[in-house]
């Protein structure tokens, strides 16, 4: 049992509801999640900062549209791996998933749930210092990863760990991020889905389609490598 419950109810609601300002680097990112997981371990949905599960399935939703599931798939960031669950559910022919996080509460937990099954793996790893090898995955998914600014130049971090997500597949990668004024939340790294996408052609040399559905704060952005490169 999580020492939470033995806290008041709005003790537990603050502390479910705090979110930083931002982290200097990825490894105390990571180690904020180690809290949370250990913290919410009866509480999956707050553990990974989704209000509930239900808001998680319908990003996936959006997620597995925008970029079919199929082949070799890396969950970077992959929290408990309930995109795993996901993508088995709806039957996408994968031939293997493999999650990656910075967190090792989060892996330890995700591969208690789901460890033993075939072609399933988990790694610790900061994939923004420590790339991938070229093209070993077909597609990977960066899903409620990317929301708080990391180090001085948050823009150049977030573009750091795309450029490696996309260099590791062989076809391409979507991710999630927020933007201002859909929400009365304070959101610590909103951007600007048009100039965002403009970065990514720019930076990454890579084709940018963005998927909005108008209402949400949480945008999705597929990446493909140009065929221009
Ligand atoms: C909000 S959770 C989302 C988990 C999962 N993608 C989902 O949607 O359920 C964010 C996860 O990203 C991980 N993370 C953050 N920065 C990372 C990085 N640079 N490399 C790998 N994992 C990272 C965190 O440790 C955390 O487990």
């Amino acid at each position: 049992m999580s020492v939470l419950r033995l806290l008041p109810k709005r003790w537990r609601e603050r502390i479910r509801n705090y979110a930083p300002r931002g982290f200097p680097d990825s490894p105390s990112c990571g180690a904020f999640y180690d809290a949370r997981a250990r913290l919410f371990r009866d509480d999956e949905a707050a553990s990974l900062e989704y209000s509930s599960l239900g808001v998680q399935r319908r990003i996936f939703a959006r997620a597995v549209d925008a970029l079919p599931p199929h082949g070799r798939v890396l969950d970077v960031g992959c929290g408990l791996a309930h995109l795993h669950d996901y993508i088995i559910d709806r039957e996408f022919p994968i031939a293997s998933y493999h999650g990656i996080d910075v967190s090792a509460a989060m892996l330890d937990a995700a591969s208690q749930r789901i460890g033993g099954r075939e072609n399933v793996s988990f790694e610790q790893r900061d994939l923004a210092t420590r790339p991938m090898e070229s093209s070993s995955y077909d597609v990977a998914y960066v899903i409620s990863v990317l929301g708080y600014p990391i180090g001085r130049d948050p823009m150049a971090s977030m573009l750091s760990l795309l450029r490696s997500a996309l260099d590791a597949c062989a076809d391409g990668l979507v991710f999630t991020h927020v933007m201002d004024g859909r929400s009365n939340r304070t959101l610590a790294f909103p951007t600007d889905p048009d100039r965002l996408a403009e970065e990514c052609a720019l930076v990454l040399g890579a084709d940018a389609t963005i998927f909005d559905n108008g209402e949400d704060f949480t945008y999705l952005m597929r990446l493909r490598k140009s065929s221009k490169r």
